[in-house]
């Protein structure tokens, strides 16, 4: 494998995490995700990952919560992945190091952003956890701060979507996909690449990003080896 790109954020979708089983956290799952993301480390590429939380808990769909407590609990969520992240990438032989944006000093270390550049200067895959440590903020906008903090060269969205469209494909079967699109195309047309905040985030920082489907988790070497043909491209 010819990695394209040195440093990369990937931003594994919680969701993707449970698998078939919809809810929690599936290892099976999880090790199949590992997997490609250990080749890329062999080939020498530096990963740092945020995951997010919704296998186990969606703050914004909370309902008659307050919102800043059903946050806080996402937040938790997103600690409880980074830890399976962990053990699973470990098992493949991965050196992992977790962080949270919250503390949670007994169970991993804490967001420091000069130690988690140390780690991948290592070789170490660094596991962004607790999103931003804010409530009000979601997992993309995490990735998009860690990507723009760490200087990684390209910010990956893996999740259930294979890419970004003009609508909604689920609804329109004429929905086309974008292969290549600009952030303030993305913004202007309120195009669900992401949360506004996020790609707010990503275009200010120039950090280009890649929506891409996580149904084959080998997508993730096609990305690193700059494979044009999945996902869409925004820059
Ligand atoms: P180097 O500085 O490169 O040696 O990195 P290192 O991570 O190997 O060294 P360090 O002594 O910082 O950490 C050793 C182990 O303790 C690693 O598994 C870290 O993830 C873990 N660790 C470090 N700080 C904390 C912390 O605040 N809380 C928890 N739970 N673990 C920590």
């Amino acid at each position: 494998m010819t990695p394209k790109y040195k440093r990369v954020l990937l931003k594994l979708s919680g969701e993707a995490l449970a698998g078939e089983k919809g809810m929690g956290l599936d290892f099976d799952t999880v090790l199949k995700f590992c997997a490609p993301i250990k080749e890329c480390v062999d080939a020498g590429v530096q990963v740092g990952i945020v995951v997010g939380g919704g296998n186990f808990w969606r703050g914004r769909q909370s309902g008659k919560m307050d919102r800043t407590r059903a946050d806080h609990m996402g937040m938790l969520a997103t600690i409880i992945n980074g830890l399976g992240l962990c053990d699973a990438l470990e098992q493949l032989g991965c050196d992992v190091r977790v962080q949270s944006a919250v503390q949670a000093n007994q169970i991993c270390e804490p967001y420091i952003r000069n130690k988690a550049v140390r780690h991948l200067e290592k070789g170490r895959v660094v596991v962004f956890s607790g999103g931003t440590g804010n409530p009000f903020f979601s997992t993309d906008t995490a990735a998009a701060l860690r990507a723009a903090e760490i200087d990684a060269d390209i910010l990956f969205k893996a999740s259930m979507v294979d890419g970004v469209y003009d609508s909604d494909p689920k609804t329109n079967p004429n929905a086309k996909k974008f292969n290549t699109l600009s952030f303030s195309q993305a913004l202007s047309q309120d195009l669900t690449v992401m949360d506004g905040t996020a790609a707010t985030l990503c275009r200010d920082n120039k950090v280009p990003l890649l929506v891409f489907n996580l149904d084959d988790p080998q997508n993730i070497v096609r990305a690193i080896v700059g494979d044009e043909s999945i996902g869409t491209l925004v820059k």
